[in-house]
């Protein structure tokens, strides 16, 4: 295939993400890799459809936008020996359901993810989109005074405070601990609201879920502040796309600049979905304490 072959198409309405077709990631020269990259940076969101990526393949293309934080894990409600789980009292389900809050991936870890590679491999009947929120709009729809407020603010982001907020912590271990990723005992992450993102230039808010207790402020106040900007950075549907999604669907998705989310389905039914995430880097992604 030669370098331009692929077809771009905008997503119809918004203000990012874009549908591309006759492309095969398994098999993408350089030059046209260029192009999927300059495109992911520019519209935040990939959808290839019809791509039925193996783990392996899936695994190359997430590496070639950098390191992986981890390599393709399943984002699904069957477990290995074939069971479906749809009771809300495990561990499995809480999980899932808390991804149905807006967030960017691993803001809870010392460095946040740069983007991941998702894939659908089994699709429910109904429902189970991927919801997609515009960041870099959110910022730029905020009216003066909240740019100014949020401007220098910072805030701490961790799994504890927003599966428990909602109730879906996983049972505990012996010692206490949570034996799931991301609960770590490092130092509560730290990250600015408010980000430029290290390639464009271009300013995003960084929120979601996992924001919590702004230094500085009142707790309340602090959660109130950011529940309003979490619910104003999805109220325009101009700047949020929900993928419906058919078997074999490949995305990729900058982190950095996105918002994402989970929708609920009937989890009698199974899903199986593959999450790649690709690292930050450090030097850009890192939290202010970690750095
Ligand atoms: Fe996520």
């Amino acid at each position: 295939m030669s370098a331009t072959t692929f077809e771009l198409e905008r997503l119809e309405g918004k203000t990012f993400g874009a549908v591309v077709r006759n492309i095969d990631l398994k098999n993408l020269g350089d030059v046209e890799w260029e192009a999927v990259r300059a495109a992911w940076i520019e519209y935040g969101l990939l959808v290839f459809p019809g791509q039925f990526l193996s783990i392996d393949e899936q695994n190359s293309f997430a590496e070639r936008f950098g390191d992986l934080e981890f390599p393709a894990a399943p984002i699904s409600n069957v477990t290995k020996d074939g069971a479906v789980h749809s009771d809300p009292a495990e561990d499995l389900v809480k999980s899932l359901r808390g991804n149905e809050g807006w967030h960017h991936d691993s803001t809870y870890m010392p460095v946040q993810a740069k983007g991941a590679v998702f894939t659908a491999e089994v699709v429910p009947a109904g429902g189970a989109d991927t919801g997609f929120a515009d960041m870099r709009a959110a910022y730029q729809a905020l009216d003066t005074e909240t740019r100014d407020l949020v401007q220098d603010l910072v805030a701490y982001h961790s799994l504890y405070y927003s599966q428990g907020r909602v109730g879906y912590l996983p049972r505990q271990e012996d010692d206490g601990s949570y034996g799931m990723y991301g609960y770590h005992d490092h130092e509560v992450s730290v990250r600015p609201l408010v980000r430029v993102h290290p390639e464009t230039g271009i300013s995003h808010l960084n929120i979601g879920r996992h924001a919590h207790n702004i230094p500085g402020m009142d707790p309340d106040e602090s959660e109130k502040l950011l529940d309003r900007l979490n619910e104003e950075a999805i109220a325009d549907p101009d700047r949020v796309y929900f993928h419906q999604w058919t078997e074999g669907d490949a995305i990729v998705w900058d982190n950095r600049s996105l918002m994402h989310c989970a929708t609920p389905f009937d989890m009698t039914q199974a899903r199986v979905m593959w999450h790649t995430r690709i690292a930050g880097e450090r030097e850009s992604e890192a939290a202010l304490n970690h750095a």
